[in-house]
């Protein structure tokens, strides 16, 4: 028998999709739909090698700088995937939940993503997908939260106020596109995860190299500040 996926919780920040259109002559918009096909095939083989919780960052409160053209069609394909790629997860047994800040939604979008998160609140493992998150702000809001409760401010408090409560934090971080930056991700979450770069582009992004960032993991000392 394989030995077990020693990774609970991975998290992607799914980098690179406007480079990859690029390369192929195409607009931006046309790479986050090969993206979103990558995201489906990675987070299937995610739940298959036995992660119990997948995090994606879907988008950040500062890609809304982008162009409007741009934001519009990341949102469209949101919309779709409200009815397609995530309630298929949903139905097939992953508990979905949004992260991030819902404030700048219309109603109607919100109601979608509720449904989405009742629907599928009895499923075991867990997606975590990250829409108009910050780690800045997810910490500021769960900062006000606890105050508003009157309860003392502590990192347990804040820990449990988080969007991603009560999810473990991420043991693995990967980032593909070849930046090696956070970009405003889990921010309190990843203290101690690993973190793994690749240059290989979000839409390109296989089973194979999601092996390889787990064959990298296992390879780590986690000491957290012990010896
Ligand atoms: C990530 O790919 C997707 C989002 C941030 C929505 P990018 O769109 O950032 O692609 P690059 O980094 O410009 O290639
Ligand atoms: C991070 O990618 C956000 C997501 C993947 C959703 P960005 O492309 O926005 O990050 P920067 O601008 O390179 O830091
Ligand atoms: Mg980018």
């Amino acid at each position: 028998m394989a030995t077990p996926c020693p990774v609970r919780h991975i998290a992607f920040i799914m980098d690179g999709n406007g480079r990859w259109a690029k390369k192929r002559g195409m607009p931006r918009e046309y790479g986050h739909r090969e993206g979103a096909k990558a995201f489906q095939r990675v987070v299937e083989y995610c739940g298959e090698i036995g992660i119990a919780y997948v995090t994606v960052y879907a988008f950040s409160t500062e890609n809304w700088k982008r162009p409007e053209h741009e934001v519009k069609a990341i949102m469209q394909l949101f919309t779709e995937y409200m009815s397609e790629a995530f309630r298929v997860f949903a139905e097939k047994g992953l508990r979905i939940r949004f992260i991030g800040n819902r404030d700048r939604f219309d109603a109607d979008f919100v109601a979608e993503m509720e449904k989405l998160e009742r629907d599928s609140a009895g499923n075991e493992k867990v997606l975590n997908v990250a829409f108009n998150y910050g780690g800045r702000e997810e910490i500021l809001q769960a900062a006000c939260r606890v105050q508003k409760q009157g309860k003392e401010l502590t990192e347990e408090n804040i820990s449990a106020a988080l969007y991603t409560a009560p999810c473990p934090e991420p043991d693995l971080i990967v980032r593909t596109g070849g930046e090696m930056r956070i970009s405003n991700f889990l921010l309190w979450q990843s203290a101690y995860a690993e973190l793994y770069f690749t240059d290989t582009l979000w839409p390109d992004m296989r089973e194979k190299d999601v092996d390889a960032a787990v064959a990298a993991f296992r390879k780590r000392n986690r000491r957290y500040g012990g010896v």
